[in-house]
Protein backbone atom coordinates (compact mmCIF):
# COMPACT_ATOMS: atom_id res chain seq x y z
CA UNK A 1 0.00 0.00 0.00
CA UNK A 2 1.23 3.48 -0.61
CA UNK A 3 0.39 7.02 -0.84
CA UNK A 4 1.30 8.08 -4.15
CA UNK A 5 -1.84 8.14 -5.39
CA UNK A 6 -3.43 10.56 -2.61
CA UNK A 7 -2.15 14.13 -2.33
CA UNK A 8 -2.13 14.57 1.36
CA UNK A 9 -2.62 17.89 3.00
CA UNK A 10 -2.88 18.23 6.74
CA UNK A 11 -4.59 19.93 9.06
CA UNK A 12 -2.68 22.71 11.34
CA UNK A 13 -4.36 22.60 13.81
CA UNK A 14 -5.89 19.09 14.93
CA UNK A 15 -10.05 19.89 16.43
CA UNK A 16 -9.44 16.53 19.09
CA UNK A 17 -8.79 18.32 22.13
CA UNK A 18 -12.92 19.92 21.80
CA UNK A 19 -14.55 16.70 22.07
CA UNK A 20 -15.24 14.82 24.98
CA UNK A 21 -14.44 11.30 23.64
CA UNK A 22 -16.59 9.69 26.72
CA UNK A 23 -19.67 11.48 26.38
CA UNK A 24 -20.44 11.41 22.44
CA UNK A 25 -23.82 12.49 20.46
CA UNK A 26 -23.95 10.00 17.44
CA UNK A 27 -23.03 12.00 14.21
CA UNK A 28 -22.36 15.30 15.72
CA UNK A 29 -17.96 15.47 16.08
CA UNK A 30 -16.13 15.05 12.88
CA UNK A 31 -12.63 14.17 12.69
CA UNK A 32 -9.83 16.25 11.34
CA UNK A 33 -9.58 14.92 8.02
CA UNK A 34 -11.44 13.61 4.54
CA UNK A 35 -10.74 11.87 1.64
CA UNK A 36 -11.93 13.64 -1.84
CA UNK A 37 -12.24 11.58 -5.61
CA UNK A 38 -13.28 13.15 -9.05
CA UNK A 39 -15.17 11.33 -11.51
CA UNK A 40 -14.42 13.43 -14.63
CA UNK A 41 -14.36 12.65 -18.20
CA UNK A 42 -14.99 8.63 -17.60
CA UNK A 43 -12.49 8.22 -14.62
CA UNK A 44 -11.69 8.78 -11.14
CA UNK A 45 -9.11 11.08 -10.46
CA UNK A 46 -7.55 13.75 -8.24
CA UNK A 47 -7.47 11.37 -5.33
CA UNK A 48 -6.97 13.47 -2.10
CA UNK A 49 -6.86 13.92 1.57
CA UNK A 50 -7.54 17.42 3.14
CA UNK A 51 -8.53 19.36 6.23
CA UNK A 52 -12.41 18.34 7.23
CA UNK A 53 -14.48 21.65 5.84
CA UNK A 54 -17.20 22.85 3.80
CA UNK A 55 -17.38 22.14 -0.23
CA UNK A 56 -18.72 24.42 -1.99
CA UNK A 57 -21.65 23.57 -4.26
CA UNK A 58 -23.41 25.11 -7.11
CA UNK A 59 -27.14 25.54 -6.91
CA UNK A 60 -28.12 22.95 -9.83
CA UNK A 61 -26.02 19.98 -8.56
CA UNK A 62 -27.52 17.32 -9.89
CA UNK A 63 -27.14 15.27 -6.38
CA UNK A 64 -29.51 17.46 -4.48
CA UNK A 65 -32.19 17.90 -7.62
CA UNK A 66 -32.41 13.83 -8.36
CA UNK A 67 -31.13 12.23 -5.65
CA UNK A 68 -28.14 10.09 -7.22
CA UNK A 69 -26.68 10.16 -4.15
CA UNK A 70 -25.06 6.98 -2.27
CA UNK A 71 -23.46 6.40 0.83
CA UNK A 72 -21.68 3.88 3.67
CA UNK A 73 -21.95 3.76 7.30
CA UNK A 74 -19.19 1.42 8.72
CA UNK A 75 -16.63 2.19 11.58
CA UNK A 76 -13.26 1.68 13.21
CA UNK A 77 -12.64 0.68 16.71
CA UNK A 78 -9.92 0.20 18.62
CA UNK A 79 -8.80 -3.41 20.55
CA UNK A 80 -8.03 -4.11 24.06
CA UNK A 81 -3.97 -3.61 23.00
CA UNK A 82 -5.20 -0.10 21.60
CA UNK A 83 -4.72 -1.28 17.64
CA UNK A 84 -7.03 0.53 15.47
CA UNK A 85 -9.05 -1.59 13.38
CA UNK A 86 -11.82 -2.64 10.80
CA UNK A 87 -15.07 -4.42 10.50
CA UNK A 88 -15.42 -6.43 6.85
CA UNK A 89 -13.95 -3.02 5.66
CA UNK A 90 -13.96 -5.08 1.70
CA UNK A 91 -17.94 -5.64 2.64
CA UNK A 92 -18.55 -2.09 2.48
CA UNK A 93 -16.35 -1.55 -0.68
CA UNK A 94 -18.76 -4.24 -2.30
CA UNK A 95 -22.22 -2.96 -1.25
CA UNK A 96 -21.20 0.82 -2.47
CA UNK A 97 -20.45 -0.27 -5.92
CA UNK A 98 -23.90 -2.64 -5.98
CA UNK A 99 -25.34 0.79 -4.60
CA UNK A 100 -23.77 2.51 -7.75
CA UNK A 101 -24.87 0.05 -10.38
CA UNK A 102 -28.38 0.60 -9.11
CA UNK A 103 -28.60 4.13 -9.30
CA UNK A 104 -26.52 4.41 -12.75
CA UNK A 105 -23.42 5.89 -10.84
CA UNK A 106 -19.92 4.88 -11.35
CA UNK A 107 -18.41 2.01 -9.03
CA UNK A 108 -15.06 3.07 -7.36
CA UNK A 109 -12.32 0.28 -7.67
CA UNK A 110 -12.30 -1.77 -3.98
CA UNK A 111 -8.61 -1.29 -3.97
CA UNK A 112 -8.67 2.20 -3.92
CA UNK A 113 -11.14 2.28 -1.31
CA UNK A 114 -9.47 0.35 1.30
CA UNK A 115 -6.43 2.32 0.34
CA UNK A 116 -8.38 5.47 0.95
CA UNK A 117 -9.60 4.36 3.97
CA UNK A 118 -6.62 3.24 5.81
CA UNK A 119 -4.52 6.13 4.74
CA UNK A 120 -7.23 8.61 6.21
CA UNK A 121 -8.10 6.64 9.29
CA UNK A 122 -4.65 6.01 9.59
CA UNK A 123 -3.92 9.87 9.94
CA UNK A 124 -7.21 10.31 11.93
CA UNK A 125 -7.14 6.81 14.56
CA UNK A 126 -6.37 9.00 17.66
CA UNK A 127 -10.13 9.98 17.04
CA UNK A 128 -11.25 6.34 17.60
CA UNK A 129 -12.49 6.22 20.92
CA UNK A 130 -10.78 3.91 23.13
CA UNK A 131 -14.30 3.17 25.37
CA UNK A 132 -16.58 -0.09 24.70
CA UNK A 133 -19.89 0.56 22.48
CA UNK A 134 -17.80 3.24 21.12
CA UNK A 135 -16.27 3.65 17.63
CA UNK A 136 -14.85 5.67 15.11
CA UNK A 137 -18.02 5.98 12.42
CA UNK A 138 -16.98 6.28 8.72
CA UNK A 139 -18.92 7.70 5.95
CA UNK A 140 -18.25 7.26 2.62
CA UNK A 141 -20.63 9.23 0.08
CA UNK A 142 -21.00 9.15 -3.36
CA UNK A 143 -22.73 11.70 -5.22
CA UNK A 144 -23.96 13.62 -8.77
CA UNK A 145 -21.33 16.52 -9.67
CA UNK A 146 -22.57 18.12 -13.04
CA UNK A 147 -24.04 21.64 -12.33
CA UNK A 148 -27.25 20.59 -14.81
CA UNK A 149 -30.82 20.63 -14.64
CA UNK A 150 -32.47 17.47 -16.51
CA UNK A 151 -33.38 14.87 -15.82
CA UNK A 152 -29.66 12.41 -16.77
CA UNK A 153 -27.54 10.27 -15.28
CA UNK A 154 -24.93 13.09 -13.90
CA UNK A 155 -21.44 12.83 -16.19
CA UNK A 156 -19.40 13.62 -12.85
CA UNK A 157 -19.59 12.03 -9.42
CA UNK A 158 -17.67 13.34 -6.27
CA UNK A 159 -16.66 10.41 -3.52
CA UNK A 160 -15.54 11.61 -0.45
CA UNK A 161 -14.79 9.77 2.98
CA UNK A 162 -14.81 11.38 6.19
CA UNK A 163 -15.50 10.42 9.70
CA UNK A 164 -16.33 11.28 13.51
CA UNK A 165 -16.31 9.44 16.78
CA UNK A 166 -19.67 8.13 18.70
CA UNK A 167 -21.26 6.29 21.33
CA UNK A 168 -23.35 3.55 21.64
CA UNK A 169 -26.44 4.39 19.71
CA UNK A 170 -29.16 3.16 21.73
CA UNK A 171 -29.40 3.17 25.33
CA UNK A 172 -32.67 1.33 25.28
CA UNK A 173 -34.59 -0.96 24.40
CA UNK A 174 -36.73 -0.84 21.54
CA UNK A 175 -40.27 0.19 20.30
CA UNK A 176 -41.39 -0.66 17.04
CA UNK A 177 -44.30 -0.22 15.11
CA UNK A 178 -45.38 -2.26 12.31
CA UNK A 179 -46.42 -0.07 9.72
CA UNK A 180 -49.76 -1.08 7.73
CA UNK A 181 -49.66 1.76 5.11
CA UNK A 182 -46.95 3.40 4.22
CA UNK A 183 -44.20 1.34 2.37
CA UNK A 184 -40.20 1.82 2.66
CA UNK A 185 -39.54 -0.25 -0.61
CA UNK A 186 -41.23 -2.44 -3.49
CA UNK A 187 -39.91 -4.98 -5.94
CA UNK A 188 -37.96 -3.53 -8.60
CA UNK A 189 -36.99 -0.59 -6.44
CA UNK A 190 -34.17 0.59 -4.69
CA UNK A 191 -34.13 -0.70 -1.18
CA UNK A 192 -31.23 -2.35 -1.63
CA UNK A 193 -29.57 0.44 -2.31
CA UNK A 194 -27.98 2.48 0.34
CA UNK A 195 -29.46 5.67 -1.42
CA UNK A 196 -30.37 8.95 0.15
CA UNK A 197 -33.74 8.85 -1.05
CA UNK A 198 -34.51 5.75 0.82
CA UNK A 199 -34.10 7.71 3.94
CA UNK A 200 -35.74 10.43 2.71
CA UNK A 201 -38.75 8.27 1.93
CA UNK A 202 -38.76 7.22 5.59
CA UNK A 203 -38.82 10.16 7.27
CA UNK A 204 -42.43 11.18 7.56
CA UNK A 205 -43.90 7.61 8.80
CA UNK A 206 -40.47 7.16 10.97
CA UNK A 207 -41.89 10.49 11.98
CA UNK A 208 -45.55 9.50 12.86
CA UNK A 209 -44.20 6.70 14.42
CA UNK A 210 -41.93 8.80 16.87
CA UNK A 211 -45.22 10.96 17.54
CA UNK A 212 -46.64 7.90 19.18
CA UNK A 213 -43.74 6.90 21.55
CA UNK A 214 -42.20 4.72 19.20
CA UNK A 215 -38.56 4.46 17.86
CA UNK A 216 -38.53 3.07 15.03
CA UNK A 217 -40.90 1.66 12.12
CA UNK A 218 -40.74 -2.37 11.39
CA UNK A 219 -41.54 -1.81 7.91
CA UNK A 220 -43.76 -4.63 6.16
CA UNK A 221 -43.54 -5.64 2.51
CA UNK A 222 -44.97 -3.33 -0.59
CA UNK A 223 -47.69 -6.03 -2.50
CA UNK A 224 -49.50 -7.76 0.95
CA UNK A 225 -48.50 -5.40 3.88
CA UNK A 226 -47.89 -8.41 5.41
CA UNK A 227 -44.12 -9.78 5.33
CA UNK A 228 -41.82 -8.11 7.60
CA UNK A 229 -38.71 -6.21 5.86
CA UNK A 230 -36.51 -4.57 8.19
CA UNK A 231 -36.63 -1.35 10.64
CA UNK A 232 -34.90 2.29 9.90
CA UNK A 233 -31.01 1.02 10.28
CA UNK A 234 -31.08 -2.10 11.01
CA UNK A 235 -31.93 -5.44 9.40
CA UNK A 236 -34.31 -8.01 11.94
CA UNK A 237 -34.55 -10.97 13.59
CA UNK A 238 -36.88 -13.28 15.69
CA UNK A 239 -36.37 -15.51 17.73
CA UNK A 240 -39.36 -18.31 17.71
CA UNK A 241 -39.37 -21.26 19.20
CA UNK A 242 -36.60 -22.73 18.34
CA UNK A 243 -35.58 -21.13 15.18
CA UNK A 244 -34.15 -17.68 13.97
CA UNK A 245 -35.71 -16.29 11.39
CA UNK A 246 -34.69 -12.70 9.20
CA UNK A 247 -36.17 -12.00 5.75
CA UNK A 248 -34.00 -13.26 3.12
CA UNK A 249 -32.28 -10.43 1.04
CA UNK A 250 -33.15 -11.99 -2.12
CA UNK A 251 -35.67 -9.69 -3.33
CA UNK A 252 -34.38 -6.16 -4.09
CA UNK A 253 -36.20 -4.44 -1.33
CA UNK A 254 -33.83 -5.12 1.60
CA UNK A 255 -30.67 -3.97 2.63
CA UNK A 256 -28.09 -6.53 2.77
CA UNK A 257 -26.75 -5.23 6.01
CA UNK A 258 -23.46 -6.88 6.73
CA UNK A 259 -24.33 -7.17 10.89
CA UNK A 260 -26.94 -9.24 9.59
CA UNK A 261 -24.59 -11.50 7.48
CA UNK A 262 -21.90 -11.59 10.61
CA UNK A 263 -24.85 -12.43 12.87
CA UNK A 264 -26.06 -14.91 10.75
CA UNK A 265 -22.18 -16.66 10.44
CA UNK A 266 -22.42 -15.95 14.49
CA UNK A 267 -25.45 -18.12 14.85
CA UNK A 268 -24.78 -20.85 12.41
CA UNK A 269 -21.02 -21.48 13.96
CA UNK A 270 -22.11 -20.97 17.49
CA UNK A 271 -25.51 -21.60 18.32
CA UNK A 272 -27.99 -24.85 17.85
CA UNK A 273 -30.62 -22.97 17.02
CA UNK A 274 -32.29 -23.54 13.68
CA UNK A 275 -31.43 -20.38 11.18
CA UNK A 276 -33.44 -19.58 8.51
CA UNK A 277 -33.70 -16.43 6.15
CA UNK A 278 -37.40 -16.75 4.99
CA UNK A 279 -40.68 -14.82 4.21
CA UNK A 280 -42.01 -14.12 7.83
CA UNK A 281 -45.60 -12.11 8.33
CA UNK A 282 -46.67 -10.28 10.55
CA UNK A 283 -49.09 -12.95 11.50
CA UNK A 284 -46.83 -15.70 12.14
CA UNK A 285 -45.10 -13.56 14.38
CA UNK A 286 -48.84 -12.49 15.93
CA UNK A 287 -49.54 -16.30 16.23
CA UNK A 288 -46.03 -17.00 17.61
CA UNK A 289 -47.02 -13.92 20.64
CA UNK A 290 -50.25 -15.86 21.47
CA UNK A 291 -48.94 -18.95 21.74
CA UNK A 292 -45.99 -17.75 23.49
CA UNK A 293 -43.32 -18.82 21.18
CA UNK A 294 -41.81 -15.88 19.98
CA UNK A 295 -39.03 -15.47 22.36
CA UNK A 296 -37.26 -12.33 21.69
CA UNK A 297 -36.61 -9.77 18.36
CA UNK A 298 -33.60 -7.93 17.78
CA UNK A 299 -32.09 -5.59 14.86
CA UNK A 300 -28.57 -5.82 13.58
CA UNK A 301 -26.87 -2.86 12.45
CA UNK A 302 -23.57 -1.13 12.26
CA UNK A 303 -24.29 1.84 13.95
CA UNK A 304 -26.28 -0.53 16.73
CA UNK A 305 -24.74 -3.24 16.28
CA UNK A 306 -27.53 -5.19 18.37
CA UNK A 307 -30.78 -3.18 19.29
CA UNK A 308 -32.97 -5.28 21.86
CA UNK A 309 -36.87 -4.78 20.64
CA UNK A 310 -39.24 -4.42 23.54
CA UNK A 311 -42.43 -3.99 21.92
CA UNK A 312 -43.98 -4.21 18.51
CA UNK A 313 -47.54 -3.00 17.72
CA UNK A 314 -49.69 -3.71 14.74
CA UNK A 315 -52.57 -2.28 14.98
CA UNK A 316 -54.88 -2.65 17.92
CA UNK A 317 -52.50 -5.84 18.52
CA UNK A 318 -49.61 -4.43 21.13
CA UNK A 319 -47.23 -7.30 21.88
CA UNK A 320 -44.54 -6.96 24.63
CA UNK A 321 -41.75 -8.76 24.57
CA UNK A 322 -39.80 -9.02 28.44
CA UNK A 323 -35.95 -8.73 28.21
CA UNK A 324 -34.28 -11.98 28.31
CA UNK A 325 -31.25 -10.92 30.21
CA UNK A 326 -27.99 -13.04 29.40
CA UNK A 327 -30.40 -15.55 27.77
CA UNK A 328 -30.83 -13.06 24.98
CA UNK A 329 -29.70 -14.35 21.52
CA UNK A 330 -29.49 -10.58 20.60
CA UNK A 331 -27.33 -10.08 23.08
CA UNK A 332 -24.91 -13.23 22.69
CA UNK A 333 -24.25 -11.44 19.25
CA UNK A 334 -23.56 -8.09 20.41
CA UNK A 335 -20.61 -9.35 22.56
CA UNK A 336 -19.43 -11.64 20.13
CA UNK A 337 -19.13 -8.66 17.89
CA UNK A 338 -17.81 -6.39 20.71
CA UNK A 339 -15.42 -9.12 21.93
CA UNK A 340 -14.16 -9.90 18.70
CA UNK A 341 -13.53 -6.32 18.00
CA UNK A 342 -11.80 -5.93 21.28
CA UNK A 343 -9.11 -8.71 20.49
CA UNK A 344 -10.54 -10.83 23.18
CA UNK A 345 -11.87 -13.91 21.31
CA UNK A 346 -10.34 -15.76 17.89
CA UNK A 347 -11.20 -13.91 14.48
CA UNK A 348 -12.13 -17.20 12.86
CA UNK A 349 -13.92 -15.66 9.99
CA UNK A 350 -11.69 -12.89 9.18
CA UNK A 351 -13.64 -9.75 9.46
CA UNK A 352 -11.10 -7.68 11.72
CA UNK A 353 -8.99 -5.58 9.39
CA UNK A 354 -6.02 -3.71 11.41
CA UNK A 355 -5.34 0.15 10.11
CA UNK A 356 -1.91 0.45 8.42
CA UNK A 357 -0.88 3.27 9.71
CA UNK A 358 0.50 6.13 7.17
CA UNK A 359 4.20 6.71 6.49
CA UNK A 360 4.55 10.02 8.33
CA UNK A 361 5.44 12.62 5.59
CA UNK A 362 6.90 16.08 7.46
CA UNK A 363 6.45 17.91 3.70
CA UNK A 364 2.79 16.56 3.73
C1 LIG B 1 -31.98 0.50 5.79
C2 LIG B 1 -30.91 -0.20 6.54
N1 LIG B 1 -31.06 -1.50 6.84
C3 LIG B 1 -30.12 -2.21 7.49
C4 LIG B 1 -28.93 -1.62 7.88
C5 LIG B 1 -27.88 -2.42 8.56
O1 LIG B 1 -26.78 -2.64 7.71
P1 LIG B 1 -25.32 -2.82 8.27
O2 LIG B 1 -25.37 -3.97 9.21
O3 LIG B 1 -24.47 -3.08 7.09
O4 LIG B 1 -24.97 -1.55 8.97
C6 LIG B 1 -28.72 -0.25 7.60
C7 LIG B 1 -27.47 0.41 7.98
O5 LIG B 1 -26.59 0.55 7.18
C8 LIG B 1 -29.73 0.47 6.91
O6 LIG B 1 -29.57 1.77 6.63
Amino acid sequence: MTMDNIAISRTTKSRLAEVDLSNLKFGRHFSDHMFLADYVDGEWRDFRIEPFGYIPMHPSLMALHYGQSIFEGMKASKNVEGQALFFRPEMHAKRLNRSAERMCMPTFPEEMFLEALHTLIGMDSDWIPPHEGSALYIRPLMYAADEFLGVKPSDNYRLLIFSGPVGPYYSKRIQLWAEPYYIRAAPGGVGAAKTAGNYAAAMLPSKLAKENGYDQVLWLDAIHHKYVQEVGTMNIFFVIGDSIITPPVTEDTILHGITRDSVLHILREETDYKVEERPLSIDEIVEAYRSGELKECFGSGTAAVIGDVERITYGEIDMRLPSRGEESVGVFCKNYLNRLRAGLIEDKFNWIVPVEMPELNPAG
